[in-house]
């Protein structure tokens, strides 16, 4: 189906929080994309997003239905808690729609490789909804590292550091909901855009720790998100991790969502033999005629302080991308593969925290 002929049809599982960000990108792609039908288990939910993006939107309670019934949707947006992302990409991959499925891929590596497996096997899209890779500087420092400026890539350092930032809604503080803390919630961000940046090599091993000390106990300081439910609360509050890929390379990721230091951090830093790169203020450091330079480019733009998009530039960026892979076969930077390799790091992180030693990553 190409852009000028009938509108690319939409339906979503899960229509709470995130559901309205995916909307809003489709808004922007105007007539080409038509939103028919949604589905979740709280009417509330579906309620609110009909009220704001269509009352004439079909609503459904149950995914299979909906999957049953919508013959002509071409795509699925899933935009449910993470335990609720494999069956039902799975499902809607079977039943012929292809599938951005939001971030993590899935709970574990098992999840994802099935994910992935089943679009294979009938021929669907398969999407991760990772943002930050269309960012400008992901963008800027991908090309410079594939184009070898940098040499061989050492070492990167990952940061998704909140000093009190535990979510407040959802099921974030429930591990058998989101099968983990900040490290799968918000260190996926950080660590996909990292992946991504040094040309998604294959993780080897990884050695890591997790601790929880803070999120299961009532608030005690006045600032962050309030008010967490500390009762229900069982994922981590702090997460790092090492990993080693098949090139050599070595990442280290830490992610939080309460911890005590100065100030949130949402950045990754890369070192290669020949040059290196600070994500957070699109800086680029190289040798050249006997001086040491911090190099940034005026062609970043945007409205992100450090020369970045804002966060809804990039959501945009991202559901434009899902449209024109899944509808003209455009070649995606956000593919299944990627999804899977970032959701091998994650397990391996908390694969080692368990076992107390570093895992293999197979
Ligand atoms: N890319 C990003 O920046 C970003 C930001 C926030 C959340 N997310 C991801 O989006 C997903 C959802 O997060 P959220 O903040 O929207 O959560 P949310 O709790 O606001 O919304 C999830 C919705 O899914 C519904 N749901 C649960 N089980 C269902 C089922 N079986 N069938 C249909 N609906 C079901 C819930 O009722 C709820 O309305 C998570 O995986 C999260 O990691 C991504």
């Amino acid at each position: 189906m190409s852009k000028t002929s009938k509108p690319f049809k939409i339906a979503f599982i899960g229509t709470g929080g995130i559901s309205h960000a995916h909307a809003t990108g489709y808004s922007h792609l105007k007539d080409e994309v038509q939103i028919v039908a949604g589905c979740d288990i709280k009417q509330d939910a579906l309620d609110s997003f009909c009220n704001k993006w269509g009352k004439e939107i079909r609503q459904y309670k149950d995914y299979r239905e909906l999957l049953r019934e919508e013959k002509d949707v071409d795509a699925i947006s899933v935009c449910t808690p993470n335990g609720v992302h494999c069956d039902p990409t799975i499902a809607a991959l079977a039943a012929g729609k292809h599938v951005i499925v939001e971030k993590p891929m899935a709970m574990n590596a098992k999840e994802a490789k099935a994910m992935l497996a089943a679009a294979r096997k009938h021929k669907r899209h398969l999407t991760i909804g990772f943002q930050w890779r269309f960012d400008h500087r992901s963008q800027m420092i991908r090309k410079q590292i594939a184009s070898g400026e940098f040499g061989k890539i050492l070492y990167v350092r990952v940061q998704a550091l909140r000093r009190r930032g535990i979510p407040n809604w959802g099921v974030f503080g429930q591990k058998k909901h989101q099968g983990g803390g900040p490290m799968i919630d918000i260190g996926v961000h950080c660590t996909e855009m990292a992946h991504f940046m040094i040309g998604a090599p294959k993780p080897v091993t990884a050695t890591g720790n997790t601790w929880t000390y803070l999120g299961d106990k009532p608030m005690k300081a006045m600032c962050g998100w309030p008010n967490w439910d500390y009762k229900t609360y069982t994922v981590e509050d702090l997460a790092v991790g090492m990993v080693r890929f098949d090139n050599g390379a070595m990442m280290s990721i830490e992610s939080s969502f309460a911890a005590h230091i100065e100030k949130d951090v949402w950045n990754v830093t890369i070192m290669g033999e020949k040059g290196g790169a600070t994500w957070e203020t699109g800086m680029v450091h190289k040798d050249q005629d006997g001086y040491m330079w911090n190099m940034t480019s005026p062609c970043l733009g945007g409205s992100g302080g450090a020369g970045g998009l804002d966060w809804n530039n990039i959501f945009n960026a991202k559901m434009r991308n899902f449209v024109e892979c899944a509808r003209d076969g455009k070649e995606d930077i956000a593919e299944g593969e990627h999804g899977v390799m970032v959701q091998q790091i994650l397990d391996g992180v908390y694969g080692s925290a368990a076992a107390g030693k570093e895992v293999a990553i197979k």
